[in-house]
């Protein structure tokens, strides 16, 4: 593990003297140190160390996950992070641009922090998210297998732009991506200088494909072979593993989901091209030929294509002209001509094909949560081609330079530029900067009408014979004057350029030569129909997919399509408007020598790089700059927490007093500018420390918003069923009403009914009235009773009391109670019953001076039985306390009474007879036949009179038996006693 000592100084903002020189050496003195990466603010210079080095393990991803970017030594992977938590915590669209020459080392970067990336997300270990992250590592391989290729500068040189978006779901987990490829190099499929390679790809499958395989793509394991591969004469790179690298192509395409027709496909176009390059032609006579005709079959059997339509296609093409049908012979050279540009497009198609495949491997799937809310933020990686001079420079590099210098435009708006201006328009003391404004070197380029681009078109649009030397000549013409183009003719003592044919841009990186040659062809990007129509009838669905515009008949004119130098130019306005949408960050990669050399820093090569990227001029604008601004309302918002003055809210004054207020209370005075608009931080300790402010306090207001969360539901949840019980009550009285209103109508002539409504049927009470309708019912009974009871004189109301108690025990149970009598009670007392009733009145007041009772309720005359079943003549009287067995002619008591709570029972039978057995504790029953002169049925009365009494004594019910056969106690033994019907009357006897 590498020490954390620093080398040098790790943010170039802090070095002692601002100059082009110290800068420099403060990177030598890192580079030779082993630390690659320093900071001028937040951008990341890395210097490329060309070794493999040890700081991008699990131990260092650890270090910088979470941290903010000046907390650890300068690393690229601060970058990645603050990127990534840019996104996360704001919800903020980045992008990371990674700039520089070619070989500097922005591949290597651009998978390092995707690799950062892919560590530090997807916590929870989903599985989608992981197979994401594994098909946007993977695609790099193939990507790289068919878009790379060894240079003389670098060995694995991107020959395409490559721009990645990466999705993130609102957790912060990639769920995605896409891909943008910008302009392949597609002339080098057919051509390579000295030294170079042509893509990985065809050598990946000649050194990595196995016997069977090769044979069936017709193959030899030979590069030299192979007249498309071989110009460069390097076959074989010590830095890259062919037979390796194939392997891993081969299973990224089997990850990223390609079918195995489809690989196969890929792997027959690659053959086919190689084969395509052997094609010669030679004309004997007036008429081009195939040299090789072997060569055309095996090309038509890997794209499933007849072998005469190839033929055809290389040597002849198809014009309509005037709705006339015509076939042309090709020249040799126009021959030669259409099987390169065959080639070449064939070669563009498959790399679309490929990143189109990759697309759909990487595409944001919207499943499961992603879905429900599809919100989503992007990290932008752009790695693409760097800036570069060659011997030779065409139409590619011309394009490759333009780009590069559309992205300084946008570094210099972006860092330079907006960042003064916003200081000048916040009000804020600023000394202007000078820079180097590359605007009028772009406009040179992509301006309509005056531009090169423009003036190329122009050139191409007119028929007839143009040359690129006439092209040369309208450019001079055009921008004849202009400080950064210029060409022999323009300039004669520059020597350095070759007359009618080359013309020098000066670009911000430097003055490149382009060679004019092939710039029209290039441009206009020729293919003939007769290709198209040949791969469009392809057996092969794989392959006839991508070519759909084979399919148009010959005859239709189409329009003109767009030339490949507007295409590029759209494409690059696009990805700059696409990038400046974003939050930026910058990696400025450096190349420190051409010899790829892990120790030698060219000093001279490197200051070169550091005045053209204007690291320099960003490091100046930098140290006298901010690192943070933000405007005060949404500081305010961010950090109000922090302050009891601005907690909950601040309502002393505008936020920018408030945002004073705080700044203030935390110290941080000496360190902010106040803007019109904007607080402006000079250092980020300070953001740093208010960011660590704040976030020991949000789970402390987390819990808070909880707890009223919480509060605010559980009162919904009270006033809910407060609604609820509102309504329940509400309805419950419109059942209730409802059913008294109902009873009113069932009801209404009860009064006129004979039976004051005993015989209505109350309706099916609700529910809720379920308890009430007894209540309800006994109420009618007391109005009915009322009612029976008003027709009736109040004075035999004591009498009726009695024999409601009768009728209560004995109603049902015996046929005749004396219900019909008039009760008198006291018969003894009346002479009508009683010749001796003066004898009983003046026994009665003996008894009742004696023992005390109030009133006599009930006498008569019976005849008891005793034990042995004989019969007395006796009298008995019932008085309020007592029972008294009297004596039937003088009415003495015979024995000193019984107190009605001693009695435990009643017993009469079901019949006439006016037997009744009165059961007492002491096991000596009473057991008596009531008798009148007029043989009056009284065994009612007596029952109710002695219930009634008993009731009122002991407050509880004596029980009362009807039956036939009765039990009684006699001389304490059990009898039973049966009433059997005679003529003469009933008796009682014992059985
Ligand atoms: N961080 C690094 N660690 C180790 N080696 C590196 C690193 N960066 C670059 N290199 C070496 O430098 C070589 C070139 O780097 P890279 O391919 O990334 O350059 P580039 O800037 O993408 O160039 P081009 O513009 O040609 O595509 C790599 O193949 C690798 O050998
Ligand atoms: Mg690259």
């Amino acid at each position: 593990m590498a020490s954390y000592e620093e080398v040098g100084i790790g943010d170039a903002v802090l070095l002692d003297e601002i100059s082009t020189s110290a800068f420099v050496d403060n990177l030598r003195l890192r580079f030779n140190g082993g630390k690659i990466y320093t900071y001028i603010g937040e951008v990341c210079v890395s210097v490329n160390p060309y070794r493999p080095v040890t700081f991008y393990g699990k131990d260092y991803v650890n270090q910088y996950k979470g941290r903010e970017i000046f907390e650890r030594p300068p690393h690229i992977f601060a970058i990645a992070d603050a990127s990534y938590k840019a996104m996360k915590r704001r919800g903020k669209d980045t992008c990371i641009v990674i700039s520089g020459e070619s070989g500097s080392g922005k591949t290597e970067a651009s998978k390092i922090i995707m690799r950062y990336i892919a560590a530090v997300t997807n916590v929870a270990g989903q599985q989608e998210v992981e197979r994401v992250k594994n098909v946007l590592l993977q695609s790099n391989s193939i990507l790289e297998a068919f878009g790379n290729a060894k240079t003389n500068r670098n060995d694995n040189s991107s020959r395409f732009g490559k721009y990645m978006d990466i999705n993130f779901d609102f957790k912060g987990d990639p769920v995605g991506g896409h891909v943008q490829n910008y302009l392949l190099e597609k002339s080098r499929v057919v051509l390579q200088q000295q030294g170079e390679r042509s893509f990985h790809s065809f050598y990946q499958v000649l050194f990595g494909a196995t016997d069977s395989e090769l044979s069936r793509l017709k193959l030899k394991r030979d590069v030299n072979s192979y007249h498309f591969i071989r110009q460069g004469g390097t076959p074989r790179v010590d830095s890259i593993a062919d037979k390796a690298d194939y392997k891993t192509c081969q299973q990224a395409f089997k990850t990223l989901g390609f079918t195995p027709e489809q690989i196969d496909a890929v792997w027959r176009i690659v053959g086919a091209i190689l084969h395509l390059g052997n094609i010669e032609f030679s004309s004997g006579g007036d008429e081009t030929q195939i040299q090789n005709p072997k060569v055309v079959k095996n090309i038509a059997e890997l794209l499933h294509v007849s072998p005469d339509e190839v033929r055809k296609a290389l040597c002849h093409r198809v014009i309509a002209a005037r709705g006339e049908v015509m076939e042309k012979r090709h020249t040799e050279s126009e021959a030669t001509f259409g099987r390169d540009a065959f080639a070449k497009a064939i070669y563009e198609r498959l790399f679309s094909f490929i990143v189109e495949g990759v697309n759909k491997a990487i595409e944001v799937r919207y499943e499961g949560l992603a879905a429900r809310y599809k919100y989503n933020t992007v990290i932008g990686v752009l790695d693409i081609y760097g800036f570069e001079i060659f011997e030779q420079n065409s139409f590619e590099q011309f394009c490759i330079n333009y780009c590069n210098e559309k992205l300084q435009q946008l570094f210099i708006e972006l860092v330079l530029k907006q960042e003064q201006e916003e200081y000048k328009r916040e009000g804020i003391a600023w000394q202007n900067i000078e820079y180097f404004n590359n605007q009028i070197i772009c406009d040179l380029v992509e301006q309509p009408h005056k531009g090169i681009i423009a003036i190329t078109d122009e050139a191409c649009l007119n028929v007839g014979k143009v040359t690129d030397q006439m092209l040369l000549e309208a450019m001079e013409n055009k921008l004849k004057g202009h400080n950064h183009f210029t060409t022999r003719k323009l300039s004669p003592m520059d020597k350095e350029l070759k007359h009618v044919e080359e013309f020098r841009i000066k670009h911000y990186a430097g003055d490149v030569v382009y060679s004019i040659k092939g710039f029209l062809e290039k441009n206009k990007d020729t293919l003939f129909q007769d290709f198209k129509r040949l791969m469009y009838s392809s057996s092969d669905p794989v392959i006839s997919d991508m070519w759909p515009e084979g399919a148009q008949d010959i005859t239709m004119t189409t329009k003109r399509p767009l030339t490949a130098g507007t295409l590029f130019k759209n494409s690059m306005v696009a990805l700059v408007k696409n990038l400046a949408s974003k939050e930026p960050y910058y990696i400025r990669c450096i190349k420190p020598n051409d010899q790829k050399s892990p120790v030698i820093f060219d000093q001279e090569r490197v200051v070169h790089q550091v005045n053209y990227l204007g690291l320099v001029e960003n490091l100046r604008v930098r140290r006298a700059g901010f690192a943070y601004r933000q405007s005060y309302d949404r500081f305010l918002r961010r950090y109000k927490m922090i302050s009891q003055y601005t907690w909950p809210n601040f309502h002393g004054g505008t936020d920018r007093e408030g945002t004073k207020i705080l700044v203030e209370e935390q110290g941080f005075t000496n360190d902010v500018k106040y803007g019109n608009t904007k607080l402006f931080i000079r250092s980020p300790q300070t953001l740093f420390a208010l960011e660590q402010g704040r976030a020991k306090l949000i789970p402390g207001i987390v819990i808070f918003l909880q707890k009223m969360w919480r509060g605010a539901i559980c009162r919904m949840h009270y006033r809910r069923m407060c609604a609820a019980i509102t309504i329940l009550r509400h309805y419950r009285l419109y059942k209730m009403r409802s059913y008294i209103l109902e009873l009113n109508r069932v009801f209404r002539n009860v009064r006129q009914m004979q039976d004051y409504g005993k015989h209505v049927r109350w309706p099916a009470p609700p529910l809720v009235l379920q308890a009430m309708v007894s209540d309800f019912q006994s109420i009618h009974n007391r109005w009915r009773a009322s009612m029976i009871l008003s027709s009736i004189p109040k004075t035999e109301w004591p009498q009726l009391r009695i024999k409601v108690i009768a009728g209560d025990a004995l109603m049902g149970k015996r046929v005749d109670w004396g219900v019909r009598e008039t009760w008198e009670g006291n018969y003894l007392a009346s002479t009508k019953e009683n010749p001796e009733a003066a004898t009983f009145q003046s026994a009665v007041r003996n008894m009742r001076n004696k023992d005390g009772f109030r009133e006599v309720l009930f006498s008569s005359l019976v005849r008891k039985i005793n034990k042995k079943n004989k019969m007395a003549e006796r009298a008995i009287m019932l008085t309020d306390k007592q029972i008294y067995k009297l004596h039937s002619k003088t009415f003495k008591p015979l024995r000193s009474p019984i107190p009605i709570l001693e009695v435990s029972g009643v017993s009469v039978s079901p019949g006439q007879d006016q037997l009744v057995i009165i059961h007492l504790r002491g096991g000596n029953d009473l057991v008596i036949s009531l008798s009148s002169h007029t043989n009056a049925n009284r065994v009612g009365e007596l029952t109710g009179l002695l219930l009634r009494q008993y009731q009122v004594l002991n407050r509880s019910e004596l029980r009362v038996v009807v039956g036939a056969s009765l039990q009684c106690m006699l001389g304490n033994k059990s009898r039973m006693v049966t009433v059997e019907e005679s003529d003469v009357g009933s008796f009682a006897a014992f059985r």
